[in-house]
């Protein structure tokens, strides 16, 4: 999960599975082209669409610059979120980002 090992305090509510949105991040370089089907929906369903990306469903295959939307310290919460799953869940199936 993007961010997650730099002590940035981002959220991860639902344990990486694109259903939360609360590791929601900002790409300031290296935004992907793809996205899984998972992502797209929920940012669909929650109108972030164009807004923000999901860190639990990226793959750090390249180098990028994030900014976390959504932390423990910008928010108050209590704490991060259950434990992240170590790959991306639900199983990825990718699609284009949309333009
Ligand atoms: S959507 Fe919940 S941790 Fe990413």
């Amino acid at each position: 999960m993007i961010g997650e090992k730099e002590g940035d305090g981002i959220l991860h509510r639902c344990g990486g599975y694109a259903r939360c949105t609360t590791c929601r991040i900002e790409y300031l370089e290296g935004e992907p082209e793809k996205m899984t089907k998972a992502e797209l929906e929920v940012l669909e369903r929650k109108d972030l669409l164009g807004q923000a990306r999901l860190s639990c469903q990226a793959v750090a295959d390249h180098d990028v610059k994030v900014r976390p939307l959504a932390t423990v310290s910008s928010t108050g919460a209590e704490g991060p979120g259950r434990k992240p799953e170590p790959g991306i869940t639900p199983e990825p199936e990718w699609v284009e980002k949309p333009a």
